[in-house]
């Protein structure tokens, strides 16, 4: 007789708020709030595949606000359909986006570049490991990215 064992699945009936400050003056920091998300749904039992494409979305606006944005905030709910993710910043803006979203394109300055970052890859990314990904923004104001990852 087959047995269904209910206990083994993980049920999730309510939303978990997360809420990080980013800073930029610390370089060594950066990445930490992506990588306590990324433990909070290991913990939660979500499936490695779909905590990879959080972890490396959020990792990479995160270090986004770092590295051209001096910082901001990142507010992160995670209900039983999706993990929404919203990072705010109030530095100098994206002048243009498309541009900006073009595999490669950077306007990281060489001592960022001598840290290993300025790849030119972070947006490309996060679009293409998020399942949506909306970017607010407006120049010497800020820029806000929502990025959605669905959870199966
Ligand atoms: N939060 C942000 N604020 C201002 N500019 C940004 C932000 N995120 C990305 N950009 C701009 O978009 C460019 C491309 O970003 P990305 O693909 O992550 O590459 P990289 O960070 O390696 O430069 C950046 O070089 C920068 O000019
Ligand atoms: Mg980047």
């Amino acid at each position: 007789m087959k047995m269904d064992f209910m206990g083994v699945h993980h049920i999730m009936t309510d939303r978990i708020t997360l809420n990080y400050e980013v800073s930029a003056e610390d370089f060594t920091r950066a990445g930490e709030a992506s990588s306590d998300v990324k433990k909070k749904l290991k913990q939660m039992g979500v499936e490695p595949s779909t905590i990879t494409k959080v972890a490396i979305a959020m990792y990479e606006g995160e270090i986004n606000m770092v590295i051209h944005a001096q910082g901001g905030q990142i507010n992160v709910v995670i209900s039983p359909d999706e993990v929404l993710m919203k990072l705010a910043d109030r530095g100098p803006g994206i002048n243009d986006i498309e541009k900006a979203m073009e595999a490669g394109f950077s306007t990281a300055p060489d001592n960022i570049r001598a840290l290993g970052f300025g790849a030119g890859m972070g947006l490309p990314n996060m679009k293409k490991y998020s399942d949506e990904m909306q970017i607010e923004t407006e120049i010497g104001k800020g820029t806000t990215v929502t990025m959605k990852v669905f959870l199966s």
